[in-house]
Protein backbone atom coordinates (compact mmCIF):
# COMPACT_ATOMS: atom_id res chain seq x y z
CA UNK A 1 0.00 0.00 0.00
CA UNK A 2 1.45 3.56 -0.74
CA UNK A 3 1.62 6.32 1.98
CA UNK A 4 1.57 9.56 2.74
CA UNK A 5 3.47 13.06 3.13
CA UNK A 6 2.34 16.60 3.96
CA UNK A 7 2.81 18.54 1.76
CA UNK A 8 1.07 21.59 2.47
CA UNK A 9 -0.34 23.24 6.12
CA UNK A 10 -2.43 26.32 6.83
CA UNK A 11 -4.24 27.33 10.04
CA UNK A 12 -6.73 29.00 10.87
CA UNK A 13 -7.93 31.21 14.26
CA UNK A 14 -10.46 33.89 15.19
CA UNK A 15 -9.46 37.39 16.14
CA UNK A 16 -10.79 37.90 19.19
CA UNK A 17 -8.64 36.56 22.53
CA UNK A 18 -10.12 35.97 25.55
CA UNK A 19 -7.15 36.08 28.41
CA UNK A 20 -7.46 34.06 32.24
CA UNK A 21 -8.20 37.50 33.30
CA UNK A 22 -11.26 38.42 31.54
CA UNK A 23 -12.31 34.35 32.96
CA UNK A 24 -12.11 35.81 35.83
CA UNK A 25 -14.39 38.23 35.42
CA UNK A 26 -16.99 35.20 34.19
CA UNK A 27 -16.28 32.37 36.98
CA UNK A 28 -14.22 32.32 40.63
CA UNK A 29 -10.78 31.18 39.01
CA UNK A 30 -7.43 33.70 38.51
CA UNK A 31 -4.65 33.35 35.93
CA UNK A 32 -2.33 32.45 38.60
CA UNK A 33 -4.64 28.82 38.73
CA UNK A 34 -4.99 28.32 35.00
CA UNK A 35 -1.39 28.65 34.43
CA UNK A 36 -0.36 26.95 37.06
CA UNK A 37 -2.73 23.92 36.40
CA UNK A 38 -3.20 23.73 32.47
CA UNK A 39 -0.10 26.34 31.38
CA UNK A 40 -3.10 28.29 28.85
CA UNK A 41 -2.58 32.30 28.79
CA UNK A 42 -4.93 32.82 26.23
CA UNK A 43 -7.42 31.44 23.61
CA UNK A 44 -9.16 32.34 20.67
CA UNK A 45 -13.31 32.46 20.79
CA UNK A 46 -15.35 33.09 17.73
CA UNK A 47 -17.13 36.12 17.97
CA UNK A 48 -17.80 37.35 13.97
CA UNK A 49 -16.40 34.27 12.43
CA UNK A 50 -17.85 30.60 12.17
CA UNK A 51 -16.65 27.08 11.94
CA UNK A 52 -16.61 27.18 8.21
CA UNK A 53 -14.97 30.30 8.37
CA UNK A 54 -12.04 28.89 10.05
CA UNK A 55 -12.02 25.79 7.75
CA UNK A 56 -12.17 27.48 4.74
CA UNK A 57 -9.88 29.99 5.56
CA UNK A 58 -7.36 26.75 6.44
CA UNK A 59 -7.65 24.63 3.76
CA UNK A 60 -7.21 27.88 1.44
CA UNK A 61 -3.73 28.47 3.06
CA UNK A 62 -2.37 24.71 2.82
CA UNK A 63 -3.71 23.91 -0.76
CA UNK A 64 -1.66 27.35 -1.31
CA UNK A 65 1.26 25.97 0.57
CA UNK A 66 1.59 22.32 -1.23
CA UNK A 67 1.28 24.42 -4.70
CA UNK A 68 -1.64 22.54 -6.13
CA UNK A 69 -4.93 23.55 -7.72
CA UNK A 70 -8.40 22.39 -5.91
CA UNK A 71 -8.92 20.38 -8.66
CA UNK A 72 -6.37 17.68 -7.87
CA UNK A 73 -7.78 16.94 -4.63
CA UNK A 74 -9.22 13.77 -4.23
CA UNK A 75 -11.05 13.69 -0.65
CA UNK A 76 -11.68 16.17 1.99
CA UNK A 77 -12.36 15.46 5.62
CA UNK A 78 -13.16 17.26 8.57
CA UNK A 79 -12.10 16.13 11.86
CA UNK A 80 -14.77 18.49 14.21
CA UNK A 81 -17.38 17.68 16.95
CA UNK A 82 -18.42 21.31 16.64
CA UNK A 83 -19.57 22.22 13.07
CA UNK A 84 -21.99 24.64 12.15
CA UNK A 85 -24.32 22.12 10.95
CA UNK A 86 -24.88 18.32 11.41
CA UNK A 87 -26.02 18.66 7.63
CA UNK A 88 -24.59 19.09 5.57
CA UNK A 89 -21.19 18.52 7.11
CA UNK A 90 -18.66 21.31 6.58
CA UNK A 91 -16.63 19.32 4.14
CA UNK A 92 -19.38 19.11 2.12
CA UNK A 93 -19.60 23.16 1.84
CA UNK A 94 -15.75 22.78 1.07
CA UNK A 95 -16.62 21.22 -1.61
CA UNK A 96 -18.15 23.80 -3.05
CA UNK A 97 -16.62 27.04 -1.62
CA UNK A 98 -13.20 25.45 -2.87
CA UNK A 99 -14.24 24.26 -6.03
CA UNK A 100 -13.18 20.79 -4.71
CA UNK A 101 -14.02 17.94 -7.74
CA UNK A 102 -17.28 16.48 -7.44
CA UNK A 103 -16.91 12.86 -7.83
CA UNK A 104 -14.66 12.86 -4.34
CA UNK A 105 -15.55 11.70 -1.05
CA UNK A 106 -15.83 14.47 1.31
CA UNK A 107 -17.12 14.06 5.20
CA UNK A 108 -16.94 14.61 8.51
CA UNK A 109 -15.64 12.71 11.09
CA UNK A 110 -16.38 12.76 14.71
CA UNK A 111 -13.46 11.38 17.28
CA UNK A 112 -12.85 14.26 19.43
CA UNK A 113 -9.39 15.31 20.07
CA UNK A 114 -7.86 12.22 17.79
CA UNK A 115 -9.80 13.46 15.15
CA UNK A 116 -7.31 14.77 12.92
CA UNK A 117 -4.99 11.40 13.45
CA UNK A 118 -8.10 9.42 12.29
CA UNK A 119 -8.81 11.39 9.82
CA UNK A 120 -5.27 11.68 8.01
CA UNK A 121 -5.15 7.47 8.33
CA UNK A 122 -9.12 7.12 6.49
CA UNK A 123 -7.32 9.52 3.64
CA UNK A 124 -4.83 7.38 3.44
CA UNK A 125 -6.39 4.51 2.67
CA UNK A 126 -8.43 6.57 1.19
CA UNK A 127 -5.60 7.37 -1.30
CA UNK A 128 -4.98 4.14 -2.19
CA UNK A 129 -7.94 3.17 -3.94
CA UNK A 130 -8.50 6.70 -5.72
CA UNK A 131 -7.05 7.77 -9.25
CA UNK A 132 -5.88 11.41 -7.21
CA UNK A 133 -3.22 11.93 -5.44
CA UNK A 134 -3.96 14.48 -3.14
CA UNK A 135 -6.15 14.79 0.42
CA UNK A 136 -7.11 17.70 2.35
CA UNK A 137 -7.39 16.79 5.87
CA UNK A 138 -9.09 19.41 8.24
CA UNK A 139 -8.92 19.70 12.06
CA UNK A 140 -11.66 21.96 13.25
CA UNK A 141 -13.65 23.45 16.55
CA UNK A 142 -15.93 26.05 17.40
CA UNK A 143 -15.31 24.83 20.74
CA UNK A 144 -16.89 28.15 22.49
CA UNK A 145 -20.60 27.02 21.37
CA UNK A 146 -20.43 23.86 23.35
CA UNK A 147 -18.48 25.22 26.91
CA UNK A 148 -20.72 25.61 29.51
CA UNK A 149 -19.64 28.89 30.60
CA UNK A 150 -20.44 28.61 34.12
CA UNK A 151 -17.96 25.82 34.93
CA UNK A 152 -15.07 26.91 35.69
CA UNK A 153 -13.05 23.49 35.83
CA UNK A 154 -14.29 23.23 31.87
CA UNK A 155 -14.66 26.58 30.36
CA UNK A 156 -10.66 27.88 30.52
CA UNK A 157 -9.84 24.44 28.91
CA UNK A 158 -11.12 25.46 25.53
CA UNK A 159 -10.73 27.43 22.86
CA UNK A 160 -11.70 28.22 18.52
CA UNK A 161 -9.49 27.41 15.40
CA UNK A 162 -8.43 25.31 12.84
CA UNK A 163 -5.80 23.64 11.05
CA UNK A 164 -5.40 21.84 7.94
CA UNK A 165 -3.08 19.73 5.72
CA UNK A 166 -2.42 18.53 2.43
CA UNK A 167 -1.03 15.19 2.21
CA UNK A 168 -0.02 13.15 -0.82
CA UNK A 169 -0.29 9.84 -2.00
CA UNK A 170 2.73 7.56 -3.32
CA UNK A 171 4.14 4.51 -3.85
CA UNK A 172 7.43 6.48 -2.54
CA UNK A 173 6.50 6.59 0.85
CA UNK A 174 5.84 3.45 2.85
CA UNK A 175 2.14 3.18 4.46
CA UNK A 176 2.43 5.20 7.60
CA UNK A 177 2.14 2.66 10.72
CA UNK A 178 -0.65 4.36 12.57
CA UNK A 179 -2.15 3.64 15.85
CA UNK A 180 -5.64 3.87 16.35
CA UNK A 181 -7.53 2.82 19.56
CA UNK A 182 -10.59 3.38 21.26
CA UNK A 183 -12.79 2.58 24.53
CA UNK A 184 -16.36 3.41 24.59
CA UNK A 185 -16.80 5.77 27.95
CA UNK A 186 -19.76 8.59 27.88
CA UNK A 187 -18.37 9.55 32.11
CA UNK A 188 -15.15 10.95 31.15
CA UNK A 189 -15.97 13.07 28.40
CA UNK A 190 -19.59 13.80 27.30
CA UNK A 191 -20.80 16.21 24.95
CA UNK A 192 -24.87 15.09 24.56
CA UNK A 193 -26.03 15.24 21.47
CA UNK A 194 -29.31 16.71 19.62
CA UNK A 195 -31.58 14.49 21.12
CA UNK A 196 -30.33 14.49 24.58
CA UNK A 197 -32.61 16.13 27.68
CA UNK A 198 -29.61 18.01 28.94
CA UNK A 199 -28.21 20.86 26.89
CA UNK A 200 -24.72 20.14 24.29
CA UNK A 201 -22.18 21.38 26.13
CA UNK A 202 -18.98 19.34 27.41
CA UNK A 203 -18.38 17.65 31.19
CA UNK A 204 -15.33 16.08 31.82
CA UNK A 205 -13.61 14.15 34.63
CA UNK A 206 -10.63 16.06 34.24
CA UNK A 207 -8.30 14.33 36.74
CA UNK A 208 -8.99 11.17 35.31
CA UNK A 209 -8.55 11.74 31.83
CA UNK A 210 -5.28 13.45 32.99
CA UNK A 211 -4.47 10.10 34.24
CA UNK A 212 -5.95 8.48 30.67
CA UNK A 213 -3.56 10.70 28.75
CA UNK A 214 -0.35 10.45 30.48
CA UNK A 215 -0.97 6.21 30.38
CA UNK A 216 -1.93 6.05 26.57
CA UNK A 217 0.73 8.67 25.17
CA UNK A 218 4.10 6.78 26.04
CA UNK A 219 1.51 3.32 24.88
CA UNK A 220 1.19 4.99 21.70
CA UNK A 221 4.50 6.42 21.07
CA UNK A 222 6.31 2.76 21.82
CA UNK A 223 3.75 1.12 19.50
CA UNK A 224 4.07 3.86 16.69
CA UNK A 225 8.08 3.43 17.32
CA UNK A 226 8.26 -0.36 17.31
CA UNK A 227 5.56 -0.57 14.14
CA UNK A 228 7.90 1.61 12.18
CA UNK A 229 11.11 -0.23 13.36
CA UNK A 230 12.53 3.83 14.44
CA UNK A 231 14.09 5.10 17.68
CA UNK A 232 13.50 7.99 19.94
CA UNK A 233 16.20 9.25 18.11
CA UNK A 234 14.31 9.02 14.54
CA UNK A 235 12.07 11.34 15.81
CA UNK A 236 12.99 15.14 14.51
CA UNK A 237 9.96 16.72 16.57
CA UNK A 238 7.05 15.92 18.75
CA UNK A 239 3.51 16.69 18.68
CA UNK A 240 0.72 16.32 21.13
CA UNK A 241 -2.62 17.18 21.63
CA UNK A 242 -2.25 20.40 23.01
CA UNK A 243 -5.13 19.43 26.16
CA UNK A 244 -2.66 20.47 29.05
CA UNK A 245 0.78 21.66 29.41
CA UNK A 246 1.66 19.28 32.79
CA UNK A 247 0.46 16.19 30.18
CA UNK A 248 3.25 17.44 27.87
CA UNK A 249 5.41 18.31 30.08
CA UNK A 250 5.00 14.84 32.20
CA UNK A 251 5.80 12.94 29.25
CA UNK A 252 8.58 15.07 28.28
CA UNK A 253 9.91 14.06 31.83
CA UNK A 254 8.82 10.49 31.65
CA UNK A 255 10.63 9.72 28.13
CA UNK A 256 13.47 12.05 28.40
CA UNK A 257 12.21 13.77 25.48
CA UNK A 258 14.47 16.52 24.65
CA UNK A 259 12.19 19.42 25.76
CA UNK A 260 13.01 21.75 22.41
CA UNK A 261 12.32 18.49 19.99
CA UNK A 262 8.49 18.70 21.92
CA UNK A 263 6.20 21.21 20.45
CA UNK A 264 3.55 23.60 22.64
CA UNK A 265 1.14 26.16 21.92
CA UNK A 266 -1.50 25.55 24.53
CA UNK A 267 -0.13 28.73 26.51
CA UNK A 268 -1.70 30.90 23.14
CA UNK A 269 -4.68 28.50 22.16
CA UNK A 270 -5.72 26.25 24.59
CA UNK A 271 -7.38 23.27 23.84
CA UNK A 272 -8.52 22.90 20.12
CA UNK A 273 -9.50 19.46 20.75
CA UNK A 274 -9.24 18.07 16.59
CA UNK A 275 -7.73 21.19 15.59
CA UNK A 276 -4.67 21.25 17.92
CA UNK A 277 -2.45 18.92 16.12
CA UNK A 278 -3.06 20.15 12.62
CA UNK A 279 -2.61 23.84 14.34
CA UNK A 280 0.63 23.02 16.01
CA UNK A 281 2.10 21.58 12.76
CA UNK A 282 0.98 24.50 10.48
CA UNK A 283 2.35 27.03 13.23
CA UNK A 284 5.86 24.74 13.29
CA UNK A 285 6.21 25.27 9.40
CA UNK A 286 5.40 28.87 9.78
CA UNK A 287 8.46 29.23 12.68
CA UNK A 288 10.20 26.97 10.14
CA UNK A 289 10.81 23.76 12.92
CA UNK A 290 9.91 21.55 11.05
CA UNK A 291 10.74 21.42 6.46
CA UNK A 292 11.35 19.00 4.28
CA UNK A 293 12.43 15.94 5.66
CA UNK A 294 11.46 16.58 8.71
CA UNK A 295 9.58 13.36 10.59
CA UNK A 296 6.94 14.51 13.40
CA UNK A 297 5.51 11.80 15.87
CA UNK A 298 1.93 13.02 16.63
CA UNK A 299 -0.13 11.40 19.31
CA UNK A 300 -3.90 12.95 19.89
CA UNK A 301 -5.95 11.39 22.99
CA UNK A 302 -9.75 12.32 23.86
CA UNK A 303 -13.37 11.90 24.04
CA UNK A 304 -14.35 8.21 22.98
CA UNK A 305 -12.38 7.54 24.31
CA UNK A 306 -9.90 7.35 21.78
CA UNK A 307 -6.46 7.46 21.01
CA UNK A 308 -3.65 7.59 18.05
CA UNK A 309 -0.16 8.05 17.23
CA UNK A 310 1.62 8.46 13.76
CA UNK A 311 4.70 9.33 12.48
CA UNK A 312 4.56 11.08 9.20
CA UNK A 313 7.48 13.00 7.36
CA UNK A 314 7.06 16.34 5.41
CA UNK A 315 7.37 17.11 1.61
O1 LIG B 1 -8.98 17.25 25.15
C1 LIG B 1 -9.63 16.38 26.01
C2 LIG B 1 -8.74 15.93 27.00
N1 LIG B 1 -8.83 16.73 28.18
C3 LIG B 1 -7.83 16.74 29.03
O2 LIG B 1 -6.81 16.15 28.77
C4 LIG B 1 -8.00 17.44 30.35
C5 LIG B 1 -7.17 16.73 31.37
N2 LIG B 1 -7.37 17.24 32.70
C6 LIG B 1 -6.83 18.42 33.12
O3 LIG B 1 -6.20 19.12 32.36
C7 LIG B 1 -6.97 18.78 34.58
O4 LIG B 1 -7.54 17.72 35.28
C8 LIG B 1 -7.78 20.08 34.83
C9 LIG B 1 -7.00 21.28 34.38
C10 LIG B 1 -9.10 20.00 34.09
C11 LIG B 1 -8.08 20.23 36.31
O5 LIG B 1 -6.86 20.25 37.04
P1 LIG B 1 -6.69 19.40 38.37
O6 LIG B 1 -5.35 19.65 38.88
O7 LIG B 1 -7.05 17.97 38.00
O8 LIG B 1 -7.76 20.06 39.34
P2 LIG B 1 -9.04 19.42 40.03
O9 LIG B 1 -10.12 19.19 39.03
O10 LIG B 1 -8.60 18.24 40.86
O11 LIG B 1 -9.47 20.60 40.99
C12 LIG B 1 -8.65 21.01 42.09
C13 LIG B 1 -9.33 22.17 42.77
C14 LIG B 1 -10.80 21.92 43.11
O12 LIG B 1 -11.07 22.57 44.32
P3 LIG B 1 -11.17 21.73 45.69
O13 LIG B 1 -12.26 20.72 45.46
O14 LIG B 1 -9.82 21.11 45.87
O15 LIG B 1 -11.50 22.78 46.70
C15 LIG B 1 -11.53 22.61 42.00
O16 LIG B 1 -12.84 23.02 42.39
O17 LIG B 1 -9.33 23.31 41.88
C16 LIG B 1 -10.67 23.82 41.77
N3 LIG B 1 -10.81 24.38 40.42
C17 LIG B 1 -10.51 25.64 40.13
N4 LIG B 1 -10.03 26.66 40.89
C18 LIG B 1 -9.80 27.83 40.27
C19 LIG B 1 -11.25 23.74 39.30
N5 LIG B 1 -11.22 24.61 38.27
C20 LIG B 1 -10.76 25.79 38.76
C21 LIG B 1 -10.51 27.04 38.17
N6 LIG B 1 -10.03 28.04 38.97
N7 LIG B 1 -10.71 27.28 36.86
Amino acid sequence: MDGIKIVGLGKSVPQKILTNDDLAQMVETNDEWIVSRTGIRTRHICETESHQDLCLHAAKVAIADAGIEPGQIGACIVATVSADNVCPAAACLLQRDLGLPEDIPCFDLNAACTGFLEAMHVMECILNASARKFGLVIGCEELSHLVNWEDRSTCILFGDGAGAAVVESSSEYAFTDTVLGCRGDEALLHIPGAGAAEPSVISMEGTAVFRFAVEMIPKCIAQVLEKKQATMEDVDCFVFHQANARIIDHVVHKLHIPPEKCFKNIQEYGNTSAASIPLALAELKELKKIGPGSKVLMVGFGGGMTWGGTMVELA
